[in-house]
């Protein structure tokens, strides 16, 4: 009631907004593999910005379909099979079934979720290879290949192991080194191994299929940069990313080299039986997989009565997909050259890759469970999913690498969904119900007030309705833009505002004195709740379902229902009419205690449990570490442990030792058994080191080990001390050994 600015015309403005024109959109999430289940840096990367994405086209009224499946071919999952001495088949539908069942669980709503081991998916992938064939874009090269004598069989890709030329590290894949992140063949690595067997290869001639990538370089690389393809601007290079753009340019300045479309594998998809010499061969799993989309598509259309062509193929479709940045070359530059050398099909109208998410300063890792898995949390965190979903686009990596915290996770539930968002929305309902029996009041809405947007200046109800217009406007454009993180800011600047309302009103006070002035004031807080039940779906789905049951509104249709909602507020109409009754609020976040995030932190890093986690490889966070070399320092250092007395430290028996010998322990992955030299005796002990060290490294090194610690029998040997080991950010462990060289059976101190 006090100030003269009018927050209308103040907030209103204009913003960059890619034109949202297309028909119809296919929507596509990078289709994990199906060799462990699904951790938060899969979540952020491609699920949950492609389930925003798309649940808010629904909520626009657009026609689209979100589709995603498992990748169950390639080395991926024949290493998982090997590793758990298993078929590939029960691998597959082992982790298909548990990735299916935790995106639904998490609220991904994918149209389908489809599996490229289903009969349409080699059919269809097939059919691509024919056409591909018959319009000549293979080489067909004999060239010499790897072998294992011993197992008889070549080896592909990941099958073969040794030193990368780059970064001498020793256990870098065929195909490329995970320490320097270089891209590799099998011929650059220096002393081969093979991965089945240890043995060393042989070379053998061996025929394939090459895609001619050279022959389609330039015209990549004009679309890349310019949006333009066969003559056509099909889309505004301005709208994709940077860090992608920039992908593919560091490719295509490398020049593009025809690429093998066919390994020698027992597990994939056939090369078509009827053309010569496809015995043995299967289809490269980076050809079949991407193609999964499509008969993804497919199934679904059948399963519902569409067409899956149109989405395809038509110029009025558009195509989305979304990925981590290690699949960025794949859709950008290796896909849309198969699809144009098909002919036909649409090429993707945007890739909105994301970068990693780190964890507790550390880059996540399958193999060492420095990872939070998404069925664990939605067991452990049961009815909160919404939490770690509002958590992963807060810390969406969609510029930089970004990084989780549990810490931080609790610090934005407990302030942000607890103090901000449930608050308004229990105080509107609370207050609702004691006013006038949960029914919305009617309003004269000339009467002002103070408006929540800004302290000093006066409200009018139909104008702060447009306001929120505006809002939705401005948040829908951020979300087109692929900016979620911003999106959410503006969500939650609507409840901020909400709640501002009834603290600059206070109609707790004013109740009384100003009764019709805190109908409109509540009635219009009223309002910023319908808008939030609406325009929380794409983040928190399942929060907006509760609001809309406390405000007794039908559930979405996801259908329009925002388009709507925008209709009526762009014209300073309300949402919910007056004389409406509402529902007994209910409960929607609570705050999180220190103890759960404690334990969370503690199981980080920890035994990997009966899900038989291993092989990292899934869309977002599988490859290239940092640099080697220079330390990174974390971004945040582990809590410090409680406080203890010197006599507590005295108690540590600390000696200089030096190992002697080193050897694998059979069946277990992590354990090296050592003896150790004390000067006065020798030691064995079993040390977790076997997933950093060859015995070859750690033999003669000299350590600090703890001398006292009672012997603990592991894999029925009996280890009698441990090795202190330093970590890094990375999950990198280096010795603890005297500056100099130094007698054995010293102690420290
Ligand atoms: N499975 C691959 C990965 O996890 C992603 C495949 S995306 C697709 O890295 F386009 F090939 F389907
Ligand atoms: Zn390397």
């Amino acid at each position: 009631m006090t100030g003269d600015k009018h927050p209308v015309q103040r907030l209103l403005f204009t913003v960059h907004r890619p034109p949202m024109s297309k028909k119809r959109y296919l929507v596509t999430a990078a289709l994990p593999y199906a060799n462990g289940p699904l951790h938060i840096g899969h979540l952020a990367g491609a699920y949950l910005p492609a389930d925003i994405f798309v649940r808010y086209l629904r909520l626009m009224g657009k026609d689209v379909v979100f589709v995603c499946g498992s990748d169950e071919h390639g080395a991926a999952i024949t290493v998982k099979a090997r590793k758990e001495d298993t078929t590939p088949r029960a691998v597959v539908d082992k982790y298909h079934a548990m990735l299916r069942d935790t995106f639904e669980k998490i609220g991904i709503s994918f149209d389908i979720y489809h599996r490229t081991t289903e009969p349409i998916h080699h059919q269809t992938s097939q059919d691509f290879f024919r056409k591909l064939n018959e319009n000549q874009e293979f080489l067909e090269e004999t060239t010499e290949q790897y072998y294992d004598e011993t197992v008889g069989q070549f080896l592909a890709d990941r099958y073969i192991v040794g030193t990368c030329p780059v970064c001498a590290n020793p256990e870098a894949y065929g195909d490329q080194c995970e320490k320097c992140g270089s891209t590799l063949s099998p011929n650059d690595l220096v002393s081969p191994r093979s991965m089945l067997s240890g043995s060393v290869p042989v070379k053998r001639p061996t025929k394939h299929w090459f895609l001619r990538l050279d022959q389609h370089e330039a015209w990549l690389r004009e679309w890349i940069n310019t949006g333009v393809a066969d003559g056509k601007q099909l889309h505004n290079p301005r709208d994709w990313k940077t860090h992608v753009i920039g992908q593919c340019n560091s490719w295509l300045d490398q020049g593009l080299q025809p690429r093998a479309m066919t390994r020698d594998l027992d597990w994939g998809v056939d090369v078509p039986q009827e053309i010569p010499g496809s015995e043995g061969k299967k289809l490269y799993v980076w050809l079949d997989a991407p193609i999964g989309y499509i008969s993804a598509t497919k199934q679904w259309a059948l399963d519902h009565g569409k067409d899956w062509e149109t989405y395809w193929k038509s110029e009025d479709s558009a195509l989305i997909h979304f990925i981590g940045k290690d699949n960025i070359v794949f859709h950008c530059l290796i896909f849309p050259a198969i699809l144009k050398a098909h002919g036909g099909f649409v090429l993707p109208e945007n890739v909105p890759a994301n970068q990693f998410l780190n964890l507790e300063g550390r880059k996540l890792s399958t193999s060492k469970n420095w990872a939070v898995w998404v069925h664990e949390y939605c067991e452990e965190f049961a009815g909160q999913e919404d939490v770690l979903r509002y958590n992963m686009i807060k810390k969406m990596p969609e510029q930089s690498d970004s990084e989780f915290t549990w810490k931080g996770f609790q610090e934005t539930n407990n302030n942000e969904l607890v103090n901000n968002l449930a608050n308004f929305v229990n105080r509107v309902l609370v207050l609702s119900h004691k006013y006038y029996g949960g029914v919305v009041p009617r309003i004269d809405p000339d009467i002002t007030f103070n408006s929540g947007w800004e302290t000093a200046t006066t409200g009018q109800y139909n104008d702060e309705l447009r306001l929120l217009h505006n809002k939705l406007q401005e948040m829908g454009a951020a979300i087109e833009r692929y900016e979620l993180r911003e999106a959410l800011r503006i969500l939650m600047e609507i409840s901020s505002a909400g709640n501002a309302l009834l603290q600059f009103n206070e109609p707790w006070k004013t109740v009384k004195e100003a009764p019709e002035m805190v109908k409109v004031v509540m009635n219009l807080a009223i309002q910023y709740v319908a808008v939030l039940s609406v325009a929380a779906r794409p983040f928190i789905p399942f929060s907006s379902d509760k609001l809309r049951k406390m405000l007794n509104l039908n559930p979405l249709q996801d259908n329009g229902d925002l388009l709507e909602a925008l209709n009526e507020l762009v014209e300073g109409n309300p949402v919910v009419p007056p004389q409406h009754a509402l529902n007994a609020p209910e409960h929607l976040f609570s705050r999180i205690p220190d103890e759960v995030i404690e334990q969370q932190i503690a199981k980080l890093g920890g035994t990997v449990d009966g899900t038989g986690l291993t092989v990292d490889g899934a869309s977002q966070q599988a490859s290239p570490g940092k640099e080697a070399g220079s330390p990174v320092p974390p971004t945040e250092y582990r809590p410090m442990a409680e406080t203890i007395q010197f006599d507590d430290f005295a108690k540590l028996d600390l000696r200089t030792g030096t190992i002697l010998t080193a050897e694998k322990m059979e069946k277990s992955k992590k354990l090296l058994k050592l003896s150790v030299d004390l000067g006065f005796e020798t030691r064995t002990i079993l040390s977790g080191i076997a997933e950093h060290f060859t015995p070859e490294q750690v033999v003669g090194q000299q350590v600090v080990i703890v001398a006292n610690l009672a012997p603990r029998v592991m894999m029925g040997i009996e280890s009698q001390g441990m090795i202190l080991m330093a970590d890094n950010p990375e999950g990198k462990l280096s010795f603890v050994s005297p500056a100099a060289a130094w007698p054995n059976g010293m102690g420290v101190k």
